[in-house]
């Protein structure tokens, strides 16, 4: 039998990115801004409906680059139900995570609860769109209004969302995307700040190439967040690719959901807020309806090589360089703490067969129907 994982990386036919191989070797620009950058800056920005748009290497050095880019300082409000690298940006730059409760629906930072974490030395929110499923912007933004605080979103996994017409890139005052292999869209490695306005991408344009504004002016201590010419080029040709990935995810998401229907102690988590869900992931949570613990079933869906992942468990607090933190108590993050314990996300990917799903379904069902026995 194949091994099925989470996901696997869509990459379109082979030939078809040769001839942009080509173009990098007859001009012999391989990176610092060049022609493919340009391009793709040029063409991510009219795919996903925003005004200025800086490539990264990765995601991680996006999220890094933001927080300096707008001199976040002191304590940021953030989700523990996510991916390390958020939390670690904030390492990065001196800042301290507070960690704030999540919403049971949109499995994101629950507006109800960040008031009571603000103190006078928070600066900033970094909310992320979990799974694709975006915020509840309005309710973040007037809070970030109320006390003169920065947002920041965490849009890793929200590749093309849009919510009544309009892209979610646009909330707040910057939006880090992740190109990373995982991910709906894919340069191999990479990432994106999406800012407002030209004089902000300006500022993180020179972030992300050590501070340099010209030949011989350093204006800040600057990383090299660089995105490459392969990359760039590689997603350009993505782009053609990507509307057809996501439908393709959609078929999955939605067979996914009739086979599962109805089963006793599993929840398929519904998306929510998104115009046509992305469908980067399929996140079902195991409550004690079904009969075994989720840790059983993960371990059985191994055993047949299933590879899903418990994404997020364990939480970001719970791990040694944030656990001391009096907002990483679990009795802090109750609703985290508990959907933590509970997720599994299912795989799901482009390349998957409706046999493959099937083969999925069918160890979840396998596992309700043996206890029935
Ligand atoms: C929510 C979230 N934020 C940030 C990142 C970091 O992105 P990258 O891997 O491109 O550095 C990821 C995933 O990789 C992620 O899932």
């Amino acid at each position: 039998m194949n091994k099925i994982t989470v996901t696997q990386p869509y990459l379109p036919p082979l030939e078809e990115f040769l001839p942009y191989l080509q173009e990098i070797w007859d001009s012999k620009t391989l990176t610092n801004g060049g022609p493919m950058h340009q391009r793709l800056e040029k063409e991510l920005c009219e795919r996903l409906g925003v005004q200025h748009i800086s490539l990264f290497a990765n995601g991680t050095l996006a999220l890094v680059t933001a927080l300096q880019a707008l001199r976040v300082t002191g304590e940021v409000i953030t989700t523990p139900f996510s991916f390390v690298a958020g939390a670690h940006s904030l390492l990065w730059n001196g800042i301290k995570p507070v960690f704030v409760d999540i919403d049971p629906v949109t499995l994101n930072l629950d507006p109800a609860r960040i008031e009571a974490a603000i103190t006078p030395q928070t600066t900033a929110i970094m909310p992320v769109h979990c799974y694709g499923n975006p915020c509840a912007m309005e309710a973040i933004q007037r809070i970030a209004d109320n006390y003169n605080l920065r947002v920041i979103y965490d849009a890793a996994h929200a590749f093309g969302v849009r919510q009544r017409g309009e892209s979610i890139l646009n909330a707040g005052d910057l939006s880090i995307m992740s190109f990373h292999a995982t991910k709906v869209f894919n340069t191999f490695e990479g990432g994106a700040i999406v800012s407002p306005d030209a004089k902000t991408k300006q500022r993180i344009d020179h972030l992300k190439n050590f501070g340099f504004v010209d030949e011989v002016t350093v204006v800040a201590a600057g990383i090299n967040g660089k995105m490459s010419e392969v990359n760039a080029a590689f997603g350009l040709l993505q782009l053609q690719h990507v509307d057809r990935a996501i439908a393709r995810r959609r078929e999955i998401d939605t067979l996914y959901r009739r086979l599962l229907r109805g089963v006793p102690g599993i929840t398929c988590v519904e998306p929510t807020g998104q115009d046509e869900p992305n469908c980067a992931y399929f996140p079902i949570l195991v409550d004690e309806h079904f009969p075994m613990s989720r840790d059983a079933l993960y371990a059985q869906m191994r055993e047949q090589d299933v590879f899903a992942r418990r994404y997020f468990y364990p939480l970001i607090s719970s791990f040694s360089m944030y656990r001391g933190l009096p907002s990483a108590a679990s009795d802090n993050l109750p609703v985290a703490t508990r959907l933590s314990n509970q997720v599994i996300c299912l795989p799901i990917y482009p390349a998957m067969t409706d046999e493959d799903v099937a083969r999925v379904a069918a160890v979840v069902t396998a596992a309700e129907s043996c206890a029935l026995v």
